[in-house]
C-alpha cells in the first residue's frame, strides 16, 4: 500500500507503491512539485549562478536518457559528441592542441575535486594553497583528499595576494588554486603572476573558471581588456568551466580542463568488466546526457551568441549597479562580470525581507553586503522591479533587522504561481521520450 501525505498541496509518497500510479497522477504530482519551484524565467533569482537552459539544450537532454560514458564503449554517438564539445572548450581557452585533454563533468565540484586529486596523485604534495575566496567545493576536496589547505588573503578587491601565495608554496605543495570568477565577487585573481610562480616553483596551478569560463572571453572580445586566465598563461596545467553556469547548458553540466591529458592517466584505475578496461573519472556511471544538452547549447550560442548574452548581461549589471549606488548601497568592488555587491551592515537582514517579497538574492559576510548574480534571466524589467522593492525595504524597515531564515523558505512563490505571472512548464514537458533512444 502507497503512503500517501498530502503536505501543502503536494503529495509526497512516503512508500513504494504496490500498485503502480497511472501516468496522470505522477504527472501531476511532478507538476505539483514544480509549481512550488523557484523559476528562473520569472527573472527574481540573482542569488543563483544557474539559469534557465536553451529549450534545444533541453530538449537534447531528454533524448539521451541512456547516456552513459563510464561504459564508453555502448555509446560511441555520446562519446564522440563529449569529444566534440571539450574540443570547441579547448579551444576557447587556448589549450595546446595536441597534449590537452578534457571530460564533462556533473558541475564545478566534481571539476574541482579530480583537478586536486590528479595534482595529489601527479605531485605527491599534501598542502594545497587556495585564496580565502575560493568556493567551498574546494574545502571539500582538499578535505576528501587529505590536503593540508594553505589559506592567501585577498586584496581590497577580493584577489588573491600574490606574494602570500609565493611564501606558502613548498616541497610539499600538490597545487596553487586561482579563481577566474570569485563566487562572491566575480573576481579574477592575478593570474599572469600565479602562473609565472607555478612556473618558477614547479607546481600544477588549476584555474576556477567555474562561472568566468563563459564570461571572460567574450567580455574580451567585445573590447572590454582582456583578463588572462587560461591556457594562454603556460603556468595553467588545469581549468573548471561549468557549462551550466553562464554556457546555457543544462544542470549538470561541468567539465575539467587539462593542459597535458597524462594528468588523467595519475588516476586511472583498471574496470575490466566495462568496454574501456580502465576508467578515469570519479564516477563510474556517469549520467552523459549532459554531453547533449552542452552541445546543442554551445552550437545554438555559438561565439556571437555567447557575446551578446555576455553584453546584455554585463549591461543590465551596470544598470543595477547605478541603481544599488542610487539607494545609497555603495558597491564592494567595480564589477569584472555580472556579478556585483553592495554594502550593508544586516545584508541578511535584507535578503530575508526580499525573500518575503518573492526576490532570490544572497548575502556575503566580508565585507558584510548584497551580492546580486546577473544571469542571462534577468531583464530590465526584472532588474528595476528589484530595485523598486529594495527602495521600499530600505525606506520602510531601514534596518531591515530581521531574524535570519532559511533560504529554503520561498515567501511570494507560496501560491504556485509564477511570480511574473509567466505560462508554467507543462506536464508534458517532463515527460521521457516513447520511442528508446538509438544506439
Ligand atoms: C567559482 C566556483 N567554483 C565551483 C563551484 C561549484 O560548482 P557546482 O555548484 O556546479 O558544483 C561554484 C559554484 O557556484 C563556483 O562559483
Amino acid at each position: 500500500m502507497s503512503a500517501v501525505r498530502e503536505r501543502g498541496g503536494t503529495s509526497a509518497a512516503l512508500r513504494l507503491p504496490e500498485v503502480p500510479w497511472p501516468p496522470r497522477r505522477i504527472r501531476a504530482a511532478l507538476r505539483r512539485a514544480r509549481r512550488s519551484d523557484w523559476d528562473f524565467r520569472d527573472g527574481r533569482i540573482f542569488g543563483s549562478m544557474c539559469t534557465m537552459p536553451l529549450p534545444l539544450a533541453w530538449e537534447s537532454v531528454h533524448a539521451f536518457p541512456t547516456a552513459n560514458l563510464g561504459n564508453p564503449g555502448l555509446c560511441p554517438g555520446t562519446a564522440r559528441l563529449e569529444e566534440e564539445v571539450v574540443a570547441m572548450l579547448l579551444d576557447l581557452f587556448h589549450a595546446p592542441p595536441l597534449t590537452a585533454q578534457g571530460q564533462i563533468l556533473s558541475g564545478g565540484t566534481e571539476a574541482n575535486l579530480m583537478a586536486l586529486w590528479m595534482a595529489r596523485e601527479f605531485t605527491g604534495g599534501t598542502e594545497v594553497v587556495l585564496p580565502s575566496s575560493a568556493h567551498f567545493s574546494l574545502t571539500k576536496a582538499a578535505r576528501l583528499l587529505g590536503l593540508t589547505p594553505s589559506w592567501v588573503p585577498v586584496d581590497a578587491h577580493g584577489r588573491m595576494q600574490v606574494q602570500g601565495a609565493a611564501r606558502r608554496v613548498r616541497r610539499r605543495t600538490a597545487a596553487v588554486v586561482g579563481l577566474a570568477g570569485s563566487t562572491e565577487l566575480g573576481a579574477v585573481d592575478p593570474l599572469d603572476e600565479l602562473s609565472r610562480l607555478a612556473l618558477s616553483r614547479g607546481v600544477p596551478l588549476h584555474v576556477d573558471a567555474a562561472f568566468g569560463g563563459f564570461v571572460l572571453p567574450f567580455r574580451h572580445e567585445l573590447g572590454l581588456p582582456g583578463i588572462p586566465f587560461d591556457f594562454s598563461l603556460p603556468g595553467v596545467t588545469s581549468m573548471t568551466v561549468d557549462p551550466h553556469k553562464m554556457g546555457m547548458a543544462p544542470i549538470p553540466t561541468g567539465s575539467l580542463l587539462t593542459r597535458d591529458r597524462e594528468l588523467w592517466r595519475c588516476i586511472e584505475v583498471a574496470s575490466p568488466y566495462l568496454t574501456d578496461p580502465t576508467s578515469r573519472s570519479l564516477l563510474g556511471t556517469r549520467p552523459s546526457s549532459s554531453v547533449a544538452g552542452c552541445f546543442a547549447a554551445m552550437m545554438s550560442m555559438g561565439r556571437q551568441g555567447y557575446q551578446g548574452m555576455v553584453r546584455r548581461a554585463l549591461a543590465l549589471t551596470g544598470r543595477l549597479r547605478s541603481g544599488l549606488e542610487a539607494l545609497g548601497l555603495p558597491i564592494v568592488t567595480e564589477p569584472t562580470m555580472n556579478i556585483v555587491a553592495a554594502r550593508h551592515p544586516n545584508p541578511r537582514g535584507l535578503q530575508n525581507a526580499l525573500l518575503e517579497r518573492g526576490w532570490d538574492v544572497s548575502a556575503i559576510r566580508e565585507p558584510p553586503a548584497l551580492r546580486f548574480v546577473v544571469m542571462p534571466h534577468a531583464t530590465r524589467v526584472s532588474v528595476d522591479g528589484l530595485l523598486r522593492e529594495l527602495a521600499g525595504i530600505l525606506r520602510t524597515h531601514p534596518s531591515a533587522a530581521r531574524s535570519p531564515r532559511s533560504r529554503g523558505s520561498r515567501g511570494g512563490a507560496a501560491s504556485g504561481r509564477g511570480r511574473t505571472g509567466r505560462a508554467r512548464l507543462e506536464p508534458e514537458e517532463v515527460r521521457l521520450p516513447r520511442a528508446p533512444p538509438s544506439g
